[in-house]
């Protein structure tokens, strides 16, 4: 039998990853290939280097590509070719006109939908894989039928990624559940079992879920939305833990244990970052908006509105502890990402607070294992807008964090990364200005030695 063919539309965090791992695990019963219009993402997609940094990644990549695994600009030919196609195209919180700042944008996935429709010679199963409004597979239906050659058919699937980043090809290779949300005719159910069956290669068959169209879609939002508001829920209690001398890693640890709350995703952190969970709230609250459940909406932006007063509390912190000024005191940070195992920045909680300490004048030292120094100067001038040459005054970025924290101030930790743990922090502490700050976001370092050596220490929810 031939081969299943699968184009995935976007090269991305998304597309990437979970067309290697299909492909890994498929073998020879499919040929994937995975376009983008970007054709410096796909050549470094061809190259040693890949365009993002995952664990596992590469070796799958290495194992796959040029076999049954192939990345190209040919948009127009891997539809062509295609029984199933992905679209993983990137879905941002829209930033002019309608749903300014709320609603996603979703021309990338119009996009998608009319080079389909132009480019199909014969029947397709497209499906969503962005996470995308409620009802665009309808959006996506209109067009394609608008605009297809005669007698071409086409069924539209919804088919979240729930994958993390940081631990996306785990989380690939034994997911907790697939989800497939179709229509319910029997075309419709054909297409739900031809994109089953690729799954099932490796998924066994009970956790493959399938709903219809819009519960599918609507999960989506909802399993972000739940997992953000857990990680608010926590930080909300690390504020009163720090005023009343409970700490929020015993009361994790405490309300953790009862199974209907589960112990996972309560950490408290600086905040939450990623490109997905606060642009799928704003998704939400802008559908609740437009459907008149004003209630609703104000929940979920709740979510929104404390994280970002988290980071915000946080800077405080370092800014109040340093005698009210950071005015030209050099404050290292530790970690850019938004969380460890990525190079990913994407609404990093590190951008915010130092766009806070910059405002304030603090000089910068910033050390991430990951993290590109033209990634962070992008990300500080795109906070800066109209004073971008503050970040050449203000930023210097390491590759050696010794020489980050060399007679800093303070030592902020912002992302969690493992190596942060085994730093020979007396050495450090011998450098830096007395009294020594520590702040950590992450909860990460021993503070009991800490403080031995003589460092003054803030962390999340606690006092030390
Ligand atoms: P990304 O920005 O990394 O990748 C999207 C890619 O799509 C880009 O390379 C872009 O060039 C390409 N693209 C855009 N329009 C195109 C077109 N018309 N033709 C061809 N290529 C096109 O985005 P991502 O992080 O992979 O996210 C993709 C989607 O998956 C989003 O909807 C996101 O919400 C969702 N998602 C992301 C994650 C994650 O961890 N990053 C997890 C689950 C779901
Ligand atoms: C998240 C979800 O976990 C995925 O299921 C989902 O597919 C994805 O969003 C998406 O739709 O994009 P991701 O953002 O990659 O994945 O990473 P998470 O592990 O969820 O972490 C998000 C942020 O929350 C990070 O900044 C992390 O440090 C923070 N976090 C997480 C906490 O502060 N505390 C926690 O207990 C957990």
């Amino acid at each position: 039998m031939a081969p299943t063919n699968i184009c995935c539309i976007g090269a991305g965090y998304v597309g990437g990853p979970t067309c290697s791992v299909i492909a890994l695990k498929g073998g020879d019963q499919v040929k994937v290939t995975v376009v983008d219009i970007n054709q410096k993402r796909i050549a470094a997609w061809n190259s040693d280097e890949l365009p993002i940094y995952e664990p596992g990644l590469d070796e799958v990549v290495q194992q796959c590509r040029g076999k049954n695994l192939f990345f190209s600009t040919d948009v127009a030919g891997a539809i062509k070719a295609a029984d199933l196609i992905f679209v993983s195209v990137n879905t941002p919180t829209k930033l002019y006109g309608l749903g300014k700042g709320s609603a996603a944008d979703v021309k990338y996935i119009e996009s998608c939908a009319r080079a389909i429709a132009e480019h199909s010679e014969g029947p397709k199963i497209v499906i969503e894989k962005s996470t995308v409004p409620a009802r665009t597979a309808e959006t996506l239906d209109r067009i394609l039928r608008a605009n297809c050659k005669p007698g071409i058919t086409f069924e539209i699937l919804s088919n979240p990624e729930f994958l993390a980043e940081g631990t996306a090809i785990s989380d690939l290779m034994s997911p907790d559940r697939v989800l497939i949300g179709g229509s319910t005719t029997p075309e419709g159910q054909k297409a739900i079992q031809a994109l089953s069956a690729v799954y099932e290669h490796w998924v066994p068959k009970d956790r493959i879920i399938t709903t219809n169209t819009w519960s599918s879609e609507l999960s989506k939002l909802a399993a972000n939305a739940f997992l953000a508001q857990r990680i608010s829920s926590i930080n909300a209690m690390s504020a009163i833990c720090e005023a009343t001398e409970a700490d929020v890693s015993e009361v994790a640890r405490a309300i953790g244990k009862d199974s209907r709350l589960g112990a996972k995703f309560l950490q408290a952190s600086v905040g939450f970052g990623g490109s997905c969970f606060q642009k799928d709230i704003l998704n939400l609250v802008y559908l609740a908006d437009s459907l008149n459940l004003h209630e609703v909406a104000d929940y979920w932006r709740q979510v929104v509105i404390l994280n970002d007063w988290q980071e915000r509390r946080f800077s405080t912190r370092i800014i109040k502890a340093l005698f009210n000024t950071v005015s030209s005191k050099k404050i290292c940070i530790l970690g850019f990402a938004f969380k460890k195992n990525t190079g990913d920045t994407r609404e990093s909680a590190a951008i915010y607070v130092c766009q806070h300490l910059m405002d304030e004048g603090a000089q910068l030292a910033i050390y991430d294992p990951k993290v590109k120094a033209e990634q962070i100067d992008l990300d500080l001038k795109s906070v800066s807008q109209g004073q971008e040459d503050r970040v050449d005054r203000l930023v210097t970025v390491h590759s050696d964090p010794y020489e980050a924290m060399d007679g800093a101030h303070a030592v902020a930790v912002l992302t969690e990364w493992d190596e942060f743990k085994t730093y020979d922090f007396a050495k450090v502490y011998a450098t830096m200005p007395k009294p020594a700050f520590l702040f950590d976001g992450r909860n990460i370092l021993d503070h009991a030695a800490l403080r031995q050596m003589g460092f003054e220490i803030e962390a999340i929810g606690k006092k030390i």
